[in-house]
């Protein structure tokens, strides 16, 4: 993969090392880290296919869902600070994205509401309710993020959606933190008292604004803020799924965006002016004060310019050295000429802010196999490489998810899982992964 030949920024990591769970060496003060944004190329992902070690085994359409009244998808752990994942109260808690169980799938996110669940197993949920009193919260919606507690306090990141009070639903998306108080009751876990705050928006100077999108691009995305304490510097971070700026006549094709000299030379972008429309990047911002209320608008560290439109739920691993960033993405959102599966897709680097290079050369690390090929999505790796994602939909009788829309409403609700699919393991080893097997829906531990 070739990286971007501009330097974008050159950041002074000004933070000592604190708390650190994994192995790296600290940087020294004030050493120098590059910051490059990795592309991710049209030659990467022309190598997409899948194989025995990427392909999740199908699941069976006969599950109990976890909250019968709900449809529940995105969802994330309740971590601590260095991102292991957190028990309070003798309890793991989850956060998901939910919305009523008779609702048509294709609304859910125009009423998207977080609930939390608790477990002393990590794997059997109890239902605790919402996690804020919505009307207090930003947005007319509230959709996926993060969850962290340091000293015994909360700190919910969340995508505030649209505007409240809003008459027609609208897309604007802002990154969000709920602070809250942790309260274990008995065998249960509550959260009282939260203070919300708009953390921030795109500038439209490396993360598109709606404002621009809407000069002709296919959609626009601002959300998914993901917390990360890098191990390396102990500095503090929020990942978020954004688009590159601009409007469509400010973009155009870096030969950078193609691939290597050999692969560029006789390669033509097919429909040059539609292929521009796919802009997705995997932004970052620098935490600025220690509420996590401020911040700074970092480059992004992944762009897929001509090559997809979403990176979905952007998140980080480490081991050793390595950084693998794992996101999300469908079908539907790869550019012309470029092909790949609803799948979870990883990059890795031994720096934070440059050199990623795709996973398995291309990328894909798990797909929905292919005679199911939306069972699931939303894929998220944990520290101890197990995946959690929900139950998407299944056995379409070999219909393309875009077809979904004029079937019946009992056909959709039908073939809609709503909860969380099984998990699976998977293992990583430098820049190579594979599926090892799949446990219980929702097992975290
Ligand atoms: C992925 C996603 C997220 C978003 C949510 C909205 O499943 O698109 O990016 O936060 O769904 O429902």
């Amino acid at each position: 993969m070739l990286s971007n030949k501009r330097i974008l920024q050159t950041i002074l990591a000004t933070t000592l090392v604190s708390g650190l769970i994994y192995g790296p060496a600290p940087l020294s003060a004030a050493e120098e880290q590059t910051q490059e944004t990795s592309n991710w190329t049209i030659e990467d992902a022309s190598g997409i296919e899948r194989t025995d070690d990427n392909t999740a085994p199908y699941i069976e359409p006969d599950f109990e869902k976890m909250a019968p009244e709900l449809h529940v998808w995105d969802t994330w752990p309740l971590r601590n600070k260095d991102g292991s994942i957190a028990k309070v109260n003798g309890n793991y808690v989850i956060f998901s994205l939910t919305a009523p169980g008779d609702l048509l799938p294709g609304k859910r996110h125009d009423v998207a509401t977080i609930r939390y669940f608790y477990s002393k197993n990590g794997q059997d949920w109890q239902l605790g309710g919402k996690a804020f009193d919505t009307e207090n919260a930003y947005g007319a919606r509230q959709w996926a993020g993060s969850a962290m507690i340091e000293d015994g306090e909360l700190n919910l990141f969340y995508t505030a959606t649209g505007h409240k009070g809003e008459e027609n639903v609208t897309y604007e998306q802002r990154l969000a933190l709920a602070k809250g108080d942790v309260e274990a009751n008995g065998n249960s876990v509550e959260f009282s008292d939260f203070d919300h705050s708009i953390i921030l928006e795109p500038e439209g100077e490396y993360y598109q604004t709606r404002e621009q999108s809407e000069q002709g691009d296919i959609s626009y995305a601002f959300r998914d803020p993901w917390f990360f304490e890098d191990p390396k510097t102990g500095e503090d971070y929020i990942l978020f799924e954004g688009n590159s700026a601009g409007t469509p006549a400010d973009r155009s094709l870096d030969q950078d965006y193609i691939g290597s000299e050999s692969f560029r030379n006789g390669y033509e972008v097919e429909m040059e002016d539609f292929a521009k429309l796919f802009n997705g990047n995997v932004g970052i911002a620098r935490a600025t004060d220690e509420s996590y209320t401020e911040y700074e608008t970092l480059p992004p560290l992944l762009e897929a310019n001509y090559v997809n439109q979403e990176l979905e739920r952007p998140h980080i691993v480490t081991k050793g050295n390595q950084y693998y960033l794992f996101t999300n993405t469908h079908e539907h959102k790869f550019g012309p000429g470029v092909d790949g599966p609803d799948g979870l897709y990883g990059f890795s680097s031994n720096e934070l802010f440059s050199g990623y290079e795709p996973l398995n050369d291309n990328g894909l690390v798990l797909a929905n196999p292919e005679d199911n090929a939306y069972q699931a999505y939303s894929w998220m790796v944990l520290p101890n490489g197990k995946i959690i994602s929900f139950y998407n939909f299944h056995d379409l009788d070999g219909k393309n998810i875009s077809d979904l829309g004029a079937t019946s409403p009992e056909y959709q609700m039908s073939h809609f899982g709503g909860t969380l699919a099984p998990t699976i393991k998977l293992a990583i080893q430098n820049d190579s992964t594979k599926v090892l097997n799949s446990s219980k829906p929702g097992k975290i531990k």
